[in-house]
């Protein structure tokens, strides 16, 4: 009972100054508009982690446990549907810098029920998203951006509504079959689109470029941490597999002058990925990079390790695949590196810490669950994992941020 009281009242003293501090820093931050990318001192990012972990848990603690459960089961939901509208209607940027009514925004996007607009619009601000005001007078409500919406802007240099776009387009449906496939023993996605994502995607162009934007879009989300909390110099080239539209590479490539490139995925990505960067980069950044077309799952298709000190990088690859498949894809870039002896396998993943990380990090653990038959895994499943194709785990860097990178090298048979 005593050990009780004390791990209870370390854990409220703990979220009492974690809110202390949230609140001191969002007062300073005026600037909805900035770039929130900067990266936190080691010692806040780690106290930071922990905090959240227990603010997270802290409503749990205050409300009855019906209120609580009905509020998870249902509030996320309606949560989520309420950003989601908002997003698609374009709210955050019909706003801007302004602030408008309902009927003003109605009339902008054309929307003919301002009452009702008016009415998803307080929903979002009751939650935080969006700044209500309410006139004492003439009790005319007006709307705001604030630093949460202000993330929906596709001008914020931290938009994710592709992210939001891409998730949710395909997402949606087969969230209702988490059920449904447990018992039938096959990925929800499948059960509700009748096919596997990948065939959906090579099936739906624009969905496909969707994703691939909201891939790019992950970038906003913690490549400040990737870019600085691990050393790309060391290496001469990265070979990007799977890497979409190459915006993780283009990042490492504009930061280091000498490092060369590979984008590296399925045909029909890499020749949009290709165009992307005629447009998007400088001929300079364009030079040392090579579009290649591969399919990782198939023998001998990945680019081989042909100088000293290449990366192949694979971020967010692995967990879209069942062990079977990882096995397939570490067993082919084995082969792709042959005995070159200086190249490495870097592992961009979330890696789970046990049963007790952050909730983020099994929320993604089940969209694999539901979107492609894969997983999150732990260090301990990696580390066998790649004993079992031919390499050695030599380490795991932390970055701060939700990824980790898995360092392994290729034992000589
Ligand atoms: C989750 S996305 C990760 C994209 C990128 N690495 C990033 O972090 O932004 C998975 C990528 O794997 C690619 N992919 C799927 N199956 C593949 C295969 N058999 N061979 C090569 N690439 C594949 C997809 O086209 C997609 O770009």
């Amino acid at each position: 009972m005593a050990r009780l009281s004390i791990t209870s009242c370390l854990g409220i003293l703990t979220v009492c100054l974690a809110i202390l501090a949230a609140f001191v820093y969002q007062s300073t931050q005026q600037d909805i508009m900035k770039d929130s990318s900067n990266l936190p001192p080691w010692f806040a990012f780690t106290f930071g982690f922990k905090a959240f972990k227990l603010l997270e848990l802290f409503p749990n603690w205050v409300l009855p446990p019906p209120v609580r459960m009905v509020e998870l089961a249902l509030g996320g939901l309606h949560k989520s549907q309420v950003i989601v509208a908002i997003d698609d209607l374009g709210i955050a940027d019909a706003l801007g810098d302004s602030a408008q009514t309902a009927q003003q925004l109605a009339a902008t996007l054309g929307i003919q029920d301002a009452d009702k607009l008016c009415r998803l619009l307080t929903a979002a601000a009751a939650f935080g998203v969006l700044t209500a005001r309410q006139d004492s007078k003439s009790s005319t409500i007006t709307f705001h951006n604030n630093a949460l919406s202000a993330v929906l802007r596709n001008d914020h240099p931290n938009t994710v509504t592709h992210t939001i776009k891409g998730g949710m387009q395909s997402l949606y449906m087969p969230f209702n079959y988490i059920a449904e496939g447990l018992r039938q023993d096959r990925v929800p996605f499948d059960i509700a689109h009748g096919q596997d994502m990948w065939q959906y995607l090579k099936n739906n162009a624009e969905m496909e470029h969707e994703f691939s934007l909201a891939m790019a879009s992950q970038d906003k989300m913690g490549i400040h941490g990737l870019l600085t909390d691990y050393d790309w110099s060391q290496h001469s080239k990265v070979i990007d597999v799977g890497a979409a539209y190459g915006t993780f590479l283009a990042a490492m490539l504009k930061q280091h002058p000498s490092l060369s490139g590979v984008v590296c995925d399925l045909s029909q990505v890499v020749q949009k990925a290709e165009q992307q960067w005629q447009s998007k980069y400088p001929s300079s950044m364009i030079n040392r990079t090579s579009f290649v077309e591969c399919d990782f799952l198939k023998s001998g298709m990945l680019p081989k390790a042909d100088q000293a000190r290449e990366a192949y990088v694979l971020r967010d690859i692995l967990h879209d695949w069942s062990d079977d498949k990882v096995l397939v894809i570490l067993r082919n870039l084995r082969q792709a590196i042959g005995d070159n002896p200086s190249a490495v396998v870097l592992l961009v993943e979330s890696v789970l810490q046990g049963i007790t990380d952050l909730s983020v990090k099994y929320l993604l653990d089940i969209t694999m669950l539901v979107a492609v038959d894969g997983k999150e895994r732990t260090e301990q499943e990696f580390g066998q994992l790649l004993q079992d194709t031919g390499f050695h785990l030599k380490t795991v860097h932390q970055t701060r941020g939700l990824y980790r990178v898995v360092e392994a090298l290729p034992v000589s048979s």
